[in-house]
């Protein structure tokens, strides 16, 4: 397999506290979207944060494109359960700061901004661009903060529970927006979630972690484009209570 990712048995542990990642090995193919879920304190942000290099691993490898992770690059985009927006910027702004830490943002950045908001459903016409985050709501702030992490284009992008705190419907709809900027911008993900459906429904892999280990994999060999209504095939059920099983194995 071609690899983009590469986690090989990693071992972490926090200082003057016992391991919480413990030998876990996870590979990303390039343009994959690949879910990570596990009961709480398994270990899943830590692994994330180790494949971003914002913890460096004391055993274990890990690799983006060949190349060894020892900090965080352009190369990634984040985006974590709070959307974490700088409240003095306007939604435009915040979602050109990437760009504007290190250069003056050219006319086609801005544009392409604009663009991403288009697409995250975040429409031109009602001015929302130069509205500040305070007068978002909680849904409309987390498609700003995923248009700031894809405005460089990164090929990885890592998201940590990005919807945990939005309605159903909501979520859904960004799910759908996500998995198609995604496509378009050959985006590999690693995505956590403590959603089942949420995992099959965005995936291409679901890996099960454990006592800081992947316990289980599973191959999501639904077709794409996804739609809505694939939640209620019977592929789409099976591959849950797959998945479901894996999880109850690790109570
Ligand atoms: N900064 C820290 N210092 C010490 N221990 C930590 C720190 N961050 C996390 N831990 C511990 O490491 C373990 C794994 O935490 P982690 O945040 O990776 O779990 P998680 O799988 O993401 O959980 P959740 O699903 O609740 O977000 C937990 O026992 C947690 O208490
Ligand atoms: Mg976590």
């Amino acid at each position: 397999m071609m690899r983009f990712l590469d986690i090989d048995s990693v071992h972490y542990a926090y200082p003057g506290r016992g391991e919480v990642v413990r030998g876990a090995s996870l590979h990303i193919a390039p343009g994959a979207f690949h879910c990570l879920i596990g009961r709480s304190g398994c270990g899943k942000t830590t692994l994330l944060k180790l494949a971003a290099g914002l913890l460096q691993p004391q055993h274990g490898a890990i690799a983006l494109q060949g190349m060894p992770v020892t900090e965080p690059n352009p190369d990634m985009g984040f985006v974590f359960q709070t959307p974490t927006l700088l409240d003095w910027l306007t939604v435009l702004d915040n979602v050109l700061l990437p760009i504007a830490l290190h250069a003056q943002v050219q006319a086609g950045q801005r544009q392409k901004a604009m663009a991403l908001l288009d697409q995250l459903g975040l429409n031109r016409q009602s001015g929302l661009q130069s509205r500040y985050p305070q007068q978002l709501s909680g849904g409309q702030q987390s498609r700003v903060a995923i248009a700031r992490a894809l405005i460089t284009t990164p090929p990885m992008l890592f998201m940590d529970e990005p919807f945990a705190s939005l309605d159903a419907i909501t979520r859904s709809e960004l799910q759908q927006d996500l998995l198609a900027l995604c496509q378009s911008q050959g985006t590999s993900v690693l995505f956590i979630t403590h959603d089942i459906a949420e995992a099959v429904y965005l995936a291409d892999h679901v890996s099960v972690m454990h006592a800081g280990k992947i316990c289980h994999q599973l191959a999501i060999d639904l077709p794409h484009p996804r739609q809505h209504a694939i939640r209620y095939t019977a592929d789409f059920n099976t591959l849950c209570a797959e998945l479901r099983q894996a999880m109850d194995e690790t109570a």
